[in-house]
């Protein structure tokens, strides 16, 4: 059986993600700030915040011990504020940028010793030259250096990394931001479904979905 390690899990892509690749016989090992939540998915249900080393490393550790060698790693943590540099705090910036950068970056460094020779590293990033827009800085900033980050990865690793690139996605991350969602916002059903396509047809790189 595949077995999937997916960080962030809780979110409106994470659920739509562990559901169906449950449902297409996957493993998953899904680590969120939400365990009991998860448990109706899968009961491989893990408690870490991704932006925390120590937190990170010990649920990497616990995942092993459920299902390693994993197929696939997928990042799906992010944060989102609408703040203008003028008004955004360090605290606030330290926010998004650990949601979004630093915890891929801890969580794709502790999954890799837990990955097969072959495994898969998905990130869900965003079309962030779009969103170079007042208030977003540190997000756009954030997903940018997602992109950096996963190519030299995936040079310095030699296995397969993508970067999904949804456009808007129906899901709680709406509320974080004083914007209306545009109404041909994709279902996260419809994304996930997306994504295990993409994964089927072995796309890398950078890939915008909707
Ligand atoms: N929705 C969209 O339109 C859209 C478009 C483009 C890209 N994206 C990207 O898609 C990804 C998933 O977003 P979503 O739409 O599913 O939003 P969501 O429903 O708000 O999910 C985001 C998830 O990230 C988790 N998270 C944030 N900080 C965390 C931390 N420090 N430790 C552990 N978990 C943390 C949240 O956990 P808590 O519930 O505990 O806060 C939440 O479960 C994000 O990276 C977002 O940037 C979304």
């Amino acid at each position: 059986m595949p077995s999937t390690l997916l960080w962030g899990a809780a979110g409106g892509i994470g659920k739509a993600l562990t559901q169906q690749l449950t449902a297409s016989g996957h493993m998953v090992v899904a680590v969120s700030r939400h365990p009991a939540e998860m448990k109706a998915l899968t009961p491989h249900v893990i408690a870490a915040d991704v932006t925390q080393p120590a937190q990170v490393s010990a649920a990497a550790r616990m995942a092993a011990g459920m299902g390693a060698p994993f197929d696939l790693f997928i990042y799906a943590a992010g944060d989102i504020a609408s703040l203008k540099t003028a008004e955004m705090t360090p605290a606030d910036w330290n926010r998004i940028l650990s949601a979004n950068l630093t915890g891929a970056f801890l969580t794709a460094q502790a999954s890799l010793p837990h990955l097969k020779a072959d495994a898969r590293l998905v990130f869900i990033g965003a079309v962030h030259e779009r969103l170079r827009l007042p208030g977003l800085s540190a997000y756009a900033a954030a997903k940018a250096g997602l992109e950096a980050f996963a190519e030299v990865l995936r040079k310095e690793t030699r296995l397969p990394v993508l970067v999904v690139r949804p456009g808007a996605v129906d899901t709680p991350f709406w509320k974080k931001v004083p914007f209306s969602m545009p109404k041909n916002a994709l279902s996260p059903q419809t994304l996930a479904e997306k994504i295990l396509t993409a994964l089927e047809e072995d796309k890398t790189g950078m890939l915008d979905i909707g």
